[in-house]
């Protein structure tokens, strides 16, 4: 029996890492299943990273999806103060992919052997640090379309129902196969409509590919999704990185092919066109985004492969002036306020 075949111990007990929308979203969706055969329901945890946080947490969840606010306890795992109590057989990570490694070792501790550690980060680099650092059979990762946000903290609105993929980076064999059933039967497949890819690293390839395309695009023109098709210095250095984001992938030996990514990307965006991506709403808010875990990555991949990315390249850089300097303004906006 391999590490991760053992049974899940039951009762079932889910500590959830990071309470932003996502985490939210989930926590509130694994405290609601009715699990098959069992009479209770699956106990959930909260697992908080600063102090400041745990004082403002009221004691429960609301979720738009659920009519009543979802009680649960939380617990700091950051700073000076741990008052984790027991173990942790099932940890649930809706960090940004950043923050993951750091979160990650702030509860190293309390992980028990066999542990199970769910994924659910943008990019592909965080899931292979992790899965190298904590043993790949344990590690799970998921992808997923469903859109949440927080009205207010702890507060999540269910924005848009899509599906998620579950998956692991370990080549395909009978034991993860039933690894990953076994993990799917614990969490709330039919809520969030989860279901197993088989490949799960092409899935996630492909989503980093698209959020390459999109999302640093959005911040540099300051736009809509949908207008990154209708600017049109916009939509020429949308194609210039679609071409050189596939190129990349053809080159890049672990990769998938993706020949018609300008399409897909054009899809997403048609299916998207009034939102504000993800990474435009971190600078918007002057907090760090994902952008070394998109095109960041990307760069450094070609680097080790010896792959010239000029256009990735330009936009990374673009990016890290515009989010530097949306970090100077919100600093000079605090400074200027008066003192109380
Ligand atoms: O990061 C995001 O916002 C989303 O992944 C995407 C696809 C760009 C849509 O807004």
């Amino acid at each position: 029996m391999t590490l991760t075949d053992k049974p899940i111990p039951q009762p079932l007990h889910w500590h959830v890492l990071g309470a932003g929308a996502m985490g939210c979203l989930w926590a509130c969706a694994m405290a609601m299943q009715a699990r098959d055969g069992a009479s209770g329901r699956a106990q959930v945890s909260l697992l908080l990273r600063h102090q400041a946080a745990l004082l403002s947490y009221p004691g429960h969840i609301k979720s738009s999806a659920m009519a009543q606010p979802v009680v649960m306890p939380a617990h700091t795992t950051g700073g000076n103060v741990v008052d984790l109590p027991g173990q942790i057989d099932n940890l649930f990570v809706a960090t940004k992919a950043q923050d993951t490694l750091p979160a990650l070792t702030g509860v190293a501790k309390y992980l028990t052997t066999d542990c199970r550690i769910v994924l659910l980060q943008n990019g592909l680099k965080v899931q292979r640090e992790v899965s190298q650092q904590f043993g790949a059979e344990r590690v799970f990762c998921l992808s997923t379309s469903h859109g949440a946000w927080l009205r207010a903290p702890f507060d999540v609105v269910h924005a848009g129902n899509g599906e998620t993929w579950l998956g692991q980076l370990t080549p395909a064999s009978d034991d993860s196969a039933a690894r990953q059933q076994a993990l799917l039967a614990v969490l709330p497949a039919q809520q969030l409509n989860i279901r197993i890819d088989d490949d799960i690293a092409a899935r996630l390839w492909r989503k980093l590919a698209i959020n390459c395309a999109i999302n640093a695009l959005t911040v540099i023109h300051d736009c809509r999704n949908g207008e990154l098709l209708r600017i049109p210095a916009a939509r020429q250095t949308l194609t210039r990185l679609c071409h050189e984001i596939s190129a990349l992938l053809q080159a890049i030996p672990a990769a998938p092919a993706i020949d018609d990514l300008f399409t897909q990307v054009q899809q997403v965006l048609m299916v998207t066109t009034d939102n504000i991506s993800s990474t435009l709403q971190d600078v918007r808010r002057a907090r760090d985004t994902e952008i070394d875990h998109l095109n960041g990555y990307l760069c450094e991949l070609a680097a080790q492969h010896g792959l010239a990315c000029p256009v990735n390249k330009a936009v990374l850089q673009q990016m890290r002036v515009l989010e530097s300097r949306a970090k100077q303004a919100a600093q000079h906006t605090i400074n200027q306020r008066p003192l109380t």
